[in-house]
């Protein structure tokens, strides 16, 4: 059983290893494993830290197993990264904020990880949609993210979420020129 709470820097240990974790099992046939052993190298979440400064309006939400106890249990099973819209096309790491993300009507999901174990348990899903229920309460009308154009299970699942397709693509240089495309979905009610 997954409860959804807050995260801050200082979950950034476990929510490393559950990138790592992750990474490697859902980019296994798309990026080359040298390069995701570097990318997500064990450095005791300091990387995740560093986006909270680069990023200083980003907000985490974890998803947390009740059932784990001891000093050693993994708590953290998945987490979602999200905050203003960045100029991912337009301006190199760490984007700027584009003008819809600094006025506050359009936020970005920056990243959505679950532990394997927890794939297909509603874990995803229920990150998602306390994303939606925030960035929404906050005023967003719309909320974009990126994902890779291999990435099948991912679209498939941002697709049951809502989400499309807006045209938008972009090659990651740093992970061996890999497609990542957007997609984009309406945060207002349809009244
Ligand atoms: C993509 C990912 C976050 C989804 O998380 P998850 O916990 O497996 O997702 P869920 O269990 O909530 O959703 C999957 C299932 O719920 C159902 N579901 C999810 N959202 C739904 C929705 N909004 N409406 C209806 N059904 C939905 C689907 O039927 C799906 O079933 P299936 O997996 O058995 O085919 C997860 O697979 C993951 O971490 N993948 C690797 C990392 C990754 O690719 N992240 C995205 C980077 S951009």
């Amino acid at each position: 059983m997954v409860k959804i709470r807050a995260g801050s820097a200082a979950d950034a240990a476990q929510v490393a290893a559950v990138q790592r974790e992750s990474w490697f099992a859902a980019y296994a046939d798309i990026i080359a494993p040298a390069v995701i052993d570097r990318v997500t190298l064990p450095d005791n979440g300091a990387r995740v830290r560093q986006s909270f400064r680069t990023r200083p309006r980003q907000r985490m939400l974890l998803a947390a197993d009740t059932a784990a106890t001891g000093p050693d249990a993994s708590e953290v099973v998945g987490y979602a990264l999200y905050g203003p819209e960045t100029d991912v096309l337009n301006a190199p790491w760490p984007h700027p904020l584009t003008a819809d993300g600094a006025g506050g009507r359009v936020a970005e999901l920056y990243a959505l990880y679950v532990r394997p174990a927890w794939w297909s348990t509603g874990t995803g899903r229920a990150l998602m949609e306390r994303v939606l229920a925030r960035t929404g309460a906050a005023g967003y009308q719309a909320i974009t993210l990126w994902v890779l154009r291999d990435n099948e299970r991912a679209r498939r699942f941002y697709e049951r979420a809502g989400f499309t397709p807006d045209g938008a693509t972009n090659v990651l240089a740093g992970l061996g020129d890999i497609l990542e495309v957007r997609y984009c979905r309406s945060l207002e009610l349809d009244l």
